[in-house]
């Protein structure tokens, strides 16, 4: 059989980056060490770090009764106003956003310091967006389908920058611009769509034209290992979505020639090895 991995697949450099952060802070700080929400969409990393004593701050109020300890700040960034909180709070912060994000915060404070209305397209309960959100200094909406972009139109804005989650389908992100410019108005774009999800996207797409069965790796609640299934299910019909190497169903594989392999932003390249390695030697 033919195993053909992405090489794409995994760790893109933004989540790279804040893993090996919060190993490195583990290590060197004493006194309790947190992040701020799940430092990746990948339980078996949060949990060797929980054995390293970095907890998982669930939610703000948790967040607002900590005393004391470092908080790492995650790769989808936060809204400005955890910042000041911790400030006011004298708690340590390690801010491991993803530059990429930053440069998203950036872009949506200064527009909408000048007037713009900012227009996330994205999903609105994403991390991401709700820390993009809480950069801007003026009305922002966000905007996840084709239909959200028609009724945004109707309403009428004059003044308004749309830029994306950097995790966003980009062919959806073109439909939504191509909808929202339909009417004459001031409108600057910015595609924020990072290019690690981008190559990501295009090579799964290729290989699932490719192959008669696709193994999708990630974690569950991962919204970029979700559209990466979306994109090769569409191409391939045979496409699964594992979060590790047990939940592989090998009947699935029975007569397959070819199979393909990709994995999402948060996939540790172990459990991609994994699961090649099973394939190649399984089948
Ligand atoms: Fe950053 Fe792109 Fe990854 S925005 S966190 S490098 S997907």
């Amino acid at each position: 059989m033919e195993v053909k991995v992405a090489k794409t697949a995994g760790f893109c450099f933004g989540v790279k980056r804040a893993v090996e952060k919060a190993y490195e802070v583990a290590e060197q700080t004493a006194g309790g060490v947190y992040t701020y929400g799940p430092i990746i969409h990948n339980e078996e990393v949060v949990s060797d770090l929980e054995k390293k004593g970095v907890r998982v701050l669930e939610s703000e109020e948790e967040l607002r009764n900590l005393q004391d300890g470092t908080v790492i700040i995650r790769s989808h960034g936060v809204p400005k106003y955890i910042y000041d909180l911790l400030k006011e709070k004298q708690i340590a912060c390690v801010d491991v956003t993803c530059p990429f994000v930053l440069k998203i915060h950036r872009i949506v404070a200064e527009e909408s310091l000048k007037g713009r209305h900012i227009v996330i397209v994205g999903n609105a309960d994403h991390p991401e967006v709700v820390g993009i959100k809480g950069w801007c200094e003026g009305p922002c909406t966000v905007i996840k389908t084709k239909e959200e972009a028609k009724k945004f139109l109707e309403e009428g804005h004059e003044k308004v920058c749309i830029v994306s989650q950097t995790t966003f389908n980009y062919n959806n992100f073109q439909e939504i611009v191509e909808i929202l410019g339909e009417k004459r108005y001031d409108r600057l774009v910015i595609n924020t769509i990072c290019n690690a999800t981008q190559d990501r996207q295009s090579e799964a797409e290729e290989i699932a034209k490719q192959v008669d069965t696709m193994i999708v790796v990630g974690g569950r609640h991962s919204s970029n290992t979700q559209k990466l299934y979306e994109i090769c299910k569409s191409e391939c019909e045979n496409t699964y979505y594992i979060q590790t190497l047990a939940d592989l169903d090998s009947d699935s594989f029975r007569s397959v020639q070819c199979v393909g392999i990709t994995a999402g932003a948060s996939t540790p390249n172990k459990i991609i090895e994994e699961v090649s390695k099973h394939v190649r030697i399984k089948f």
